[in-house]
């Protein structure tokens, strides 16, 4: 169908996560007046949830990225979709041999051979007690990649700067424990985290 004539000038896909509830606060602030824009999701309920907390009276459309044919109908109703679907990654970076150690009087817990899931944005480890291994797949860190900055070239790579590390409320449970402390939470920011990737041999 010609573009001028479909029902919607903007769908928003996603719109019942974190990313799209933002994005989804924006159209209803912001959209041009006579703009027809429309929420699409695959969860009814949690659809209607949102244009209520929304004020907005948008049709409600019905999409799942994992049938083809509701796809298909979607975007042949708009002249754009916005998709904050996700996960956009998939997959685990392991970095074997990788760790901190934190010590006081007696005890020594050791986090080591971190795995980040890009997806969870988060990321396991094992904790050692005294050289005990106290946990395997701990969750360890969450990733809040909202204060991320745009990837850098430098001469032989690239860089990735600004992701927030916070302590998960699992780690920070198991680190008072063991430290016998109640100084930790969960959220707590341990710190920025920066990648390094060398492409040149
Ligand atoms: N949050 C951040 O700070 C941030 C920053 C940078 C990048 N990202 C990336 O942005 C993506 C979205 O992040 P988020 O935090 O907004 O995730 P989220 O809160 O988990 O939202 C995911 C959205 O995708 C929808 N969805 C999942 N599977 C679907 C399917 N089969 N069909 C239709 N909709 C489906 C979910 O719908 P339901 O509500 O029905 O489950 C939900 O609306 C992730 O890949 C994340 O890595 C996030």
């Amino acid at each position: 169908m010609p573009l001028e004539r479909r029902d919607h000038d903007v769908v928003l896909l996603g719109a019942t996560g974190f990313t799209g509830a933002l994005t989804a606060q924006q159209l209803a602030r912001h959209a041009d007046e006579g703009t027809r824009w429309a929420l699409a999701g695959r969860n009814r309920g949690k659809l209607e949830a949102l244009r209520e907390s929304l004020g907005v009276d948008v049709p409600l459309l019905h999409a799942d990225v994992t049938d083809e044919g509701s796809l298909r109908d979607l975007a042949a109703s708009t002249r754009v979709v916005t998709t904050t679907v996700g996960p956009y990654v998939q997959g685990e970076i392991n970095h074997d041999g990788s760790g901190l150690s934190l010590e006081s009087d007696d005890t020594t817990v050791a986090l080591t051979d971190f795995v980040v899931d890009p997806g969870d944005s988060e990321l396991t480890g094992t904790v050692w007690a005294n050289g005990e291994i106290a946990e395997e797949e701990a969750s360890l860190f969450s990733l809040d990649g909202r204060t991320l900055e745009p990837l850098r070239s430098v001469d032989d790579g690239a860089v990735l700067e600004g992701t927030t590390v916070r302590l998960t409320q699992e780690a920070a449970d198991l680190l008072n424990d063991t430290f016998g402390t109640d100084a930790l939470e969960g959220g707590f920011e341990v710190g920025v985290a920066k990648i390094v990737v060398r492409t040149e041999p």
